[in-house]
Order: structure tokens, then sequence, then C-alpha cells
């Protein structure tokens, strides 16, 4: 393509078997082939390429590792891929200032290590969070279990590297939690899935890294048991740092065909906790719990020690990969109901009437929607299925998307169901910012 030629700073692929990895993500969706894949390794490379991509008229559309479920990277007609794997930048902590930054291309893993390794904390999980890169959890807001005390990805960053339509990085916040000069534009870029600008690195908060983890095996007798818990936890001033759940179709599927540490999970439904505040693996902190949770257990294990804790882990992490190895055609949602709605959900899920299972995020009420059988439904009965899930959701006062974003996946249904006024300022704003619409052109709205 000759509009990227002598393009400085980058490296250029264009031969079509060395960027088919690039046109998918870990959605069920493929792009079409990009014009080509970018790989900046300085400013001067985005400076062109914003400028060309005006003058000719092409997209512009990011990637970080390619790790996210909503097809936000995978390219639509007529565009460039520019692929941040090779952006420089080092991991820099500083304890005093209780803030890390980093370049976009940074690994997560990397990032929660360099944290670590001061004793600190950067909490976001998402499931991908051992391959996933900065960037891409920045442009979608990740979450994870974790989310359930500390909140999204949003939440813990304090400024953000971005490129505009001028094609010049900008940096929006300061290393402080106090910052108040206008509004927060930072925190627009976050989430925003690139489409008002690319994210290039950013500042994040840390907390102290906790000291000792309770982590429990919650299995139950009836899985309806299980969904009044998040409400009633916090509402006894218990609050997890994870409360993830299996259903019993989850969870039946893992016992009979999971790898062997998933063959003797108890229970008919069950639910993985944990606490990581100080004192949280005392006597009377346990017993207060036991309390709780006794009358709706079928026995509870708690791990005794950080082995047995991770083995725990190990079970939810590969839950989506075992899944989507067993049904290669399944499509996973990650709808949020308000906690105190969860009963009212399934109840409503179980009425829709189509073949469903679940398993997520509890303790926040957002929840992976899985349809098994998705791969093998007529794709006009497959769409008013999920639009019928997320009417449901939202009618309960939860949203379609909790983690994985709208990207491509869900950007008809995000367009049919949301509110007009939110539209039209999501549409003024995309305006604003990017007048030719080269950031991630056909994505969100
Ligand atoms: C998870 O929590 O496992 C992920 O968000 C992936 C999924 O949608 O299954
Ligand atoms: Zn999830």
């Amino acid at each position: 393509m000759d509009a990227l030629t002598g393009l400085p700073e980058a490296t250029i692929i264009r031969d079509r078997e060395s960027m088919e990895p690039f046109l998918r993500d870990e959605s069920h969706l493929r792009g079409v082939p990009p014009l080509a894949v970018v790989q900046p390794r300085g400013a001067g490379a985005l400076r062109e390429l914003v400028r060309r991509a005006k003058a000719e008229g092409f997209g512009l559309v990011p990637r970080g590792a390619g790790t996210g479920k909503a097809g936000g990277c995978v390219p639509t007609e007529g565009t460039v891929v520019v692929d941040f794997s090779a952006w420089p930048g080092d991991i820099r902590v500083s304890p005093r200032d209780l803030c890390l930054s980093a370049p976009a291309s940074a690994p997560l893993r990397e990032v929660k290590a360099a944290a670590e390794a001061h004793g600190l904390f950067y909490p976001p999980d998402p499931n991908s969070w051992e391959s996933c890169a900065l960037g891409g959890t920045l442009a979608t807001n990740a979450g994870g279990p974790n989310a359930c005390k500390y909140g999204m990805t949003r939440h813990w960053v304090l400024s953000v590297d971005a490129l505009l339509d001028d094609g010049e990085l900008h940096t929006f916040g300061i290393s402080s939690v106090k910052a108040n000069a206008g509004p927060a534009l930072g925190q627009l870029l976050i989430g925003s899935e690139g489409i008002f600008g690319f994210i290039l690195g950013a500042t994040l908060r840390l907390a102290p890294l906790p000291r000792e983890y309770a982590t429990l095996l919650l299995p139950v007798k009836r899985w309806e048991d299980l969904l009044d818990l998040p409400g009633r936890l916090s509402g006894a001033g218990f609050l997890p740092s994870a409360f993830e759940f299996f259903d019993p179709a989850v969870l039946a599927e893992l016992r009979a065909h999971g790898p062997e540490e998933a063959r003797r999970l108890p229970g008919e439904a069950l639910a993985i906790l944990e606490f990581d505040e100080r004192g949280c693996t005392s006597e009377a902190f346990l017993e207060g719990l036991q309390d709780l949770l006794g009358p709706v257990a079928d026995g509870l294990e708690i791990a005794s020690d950080e082995r047995q804790r991770q083995g725990i882990w190990a079970v939810r992490r590969l839950t989506s990969a075992f899944l989507k190895e067993r049904h290669p055609g399944k499509v996973s949602e990650d709808i949020v109901v308000p906690r105190s709605r969860l009963r009212d959900f399934f109840e409503g899920l179980g009425r829709l009437g189509f073949p469903s299972v679940s398993y997520g995020h509890l303790g926040d009420g957002n929840l992976h929607v899985n349809l098994l059988a998705a791969g093998e439904t007529d794709p006009a009965i497959l769409d008013g299925q999920l639009m019928d899930l997320f009417r449901l959701a939202i009618r309960l006062g939860g949203t379609l998307s909790g983690e994985h974003g709208i990207g491509l996946a869900k950007r008809d249904a995000f367009l049919a169901l949301s509110d007009p006024g939110h539209l039209h300022a999501l549409r003024a704003l995309k305006q604003a910012l990017d007048p030719q619409n080269i950031f991630n052109p056909g994505k969100v709205i």
C-alpha cells in the first residue's frame, strides 16, 4: 500500500499470511484483511500515520495483545491495524507516590509483578491477565474477579498518555488521586475502545499488597441459594475481594470433562469466595463468615495454603477456555444486573426459554451467560435470543456489558438498546474528537 511507504519508526506487515493472526481477537468474530499492519516504535510513526490516514481516508484499528472479547481490535473495511506490541517504554514504580507508569505494550502480568516487587498491588485482574497488554485493558476498561471489591481498570488510572487526531501525544491527568482541574478527560479515553484516540501509556494508582487471603470453596445444595448471598454478605459487613460462581450445568460439565482438579468439585452449584483484608484468616472472622454461609453450604472448604488457593483459582481461570474448547461456536455474554436483582434475573432467564449456562462474577452481578449452541443456531434466532437477554438485564437496572465492552460484537444491540440521549452525546464527542472518523471506525457507535 503506497500510503505507508517510508513511514518512519515502524515495521509494516503487508503479506496476507503474516496478517492472518491480526484478523481475530478472542471473540467469535473474524475481521476483514486490513490494508496493512503497522507496528510503531516512536511518535514520528504515529504523527505520520494520522496525517496519512486523514489524507488517504483509511481508518486506524488499535491492537494490544488481541485478547479482547468484543471484536474491538478486529479490522473493518479500509483500515490499517496499529499493533502496539513494539511501543517502547519501561514500567516505573514510584512507591512514594503510590503509583506506577507503564507503556501500552507492557504485559499486564509484568505490571502487576512490578507493583508486587515493591509490596504494592495493582488490582485489575481480567481472566486474560497473564497474556493481555496494559493498553488493551485501558482501552476496554477491563474488569475481573477483583472488581467486586476494587472496581474496574478506570478506578486505578491517574493519568493517560494518548494520541489524538492532531497526531500528537498528550497526557491527561497527574500522578495523584487528587486532580480536579476540570472534567477528567483521561477517564473519557478509558473504556473508549480507541474511538476517540489511542492510549499509549498510563500512570496507575497502587494499593498496599494484601498480606493474607481467606479463599473458600462454597458448594450449595440448591443453586438458587447462592443468588442472595452477595447482598447478604455486604449487609453483614463482609466485602469479598472476589465472589465467583458456576451454575449447575457448568459445574457438571467441569466435573465430567474438566481437568483433574475439577473432577472432585462438590455441590449442585459452586462459588469461590476470597477475602483479603487484614484479619481475614482469624478465627473470629471465619466463624462470622461460617455463620452466614453455613445454612446454604453443602460443605465448605477453606484453602489452607497458597498451593490450595492457586488450585481453586486455576479451575475458575480455565473455565472460559475449557467451555470454548468443548463448544467452539459458543457465544459468551457479560451482562450485569444489580446484585439485589440476581434472583429476578435467573427467573427471567428461565422464562426466556432458550438453553444457556452461566458462570462468572456473582459478587458484582456480572454474569457470563453462555449460549453453547450459538454456532449451530440460525443467526436471526441467535440475534433474537441475545437481544432478549440484553433487554432482561437492562429492564432489571443492569447493562449489556459489564467488562468486555461493545466493540463490533455488541454494536448493533448497543445502538438499538441505548438511551437516545446517551448515543447523541457519544456521537457529538466522536465528531468533536475525531471528525474524520479515523480512530477505530465502525466500533461502538
Ligand atoms: C471470564 O471471566 O472468564 C472472562 O471474562 C471470559 C468469559 O467471558 O468467559
Ligand atoms: Zn469475566
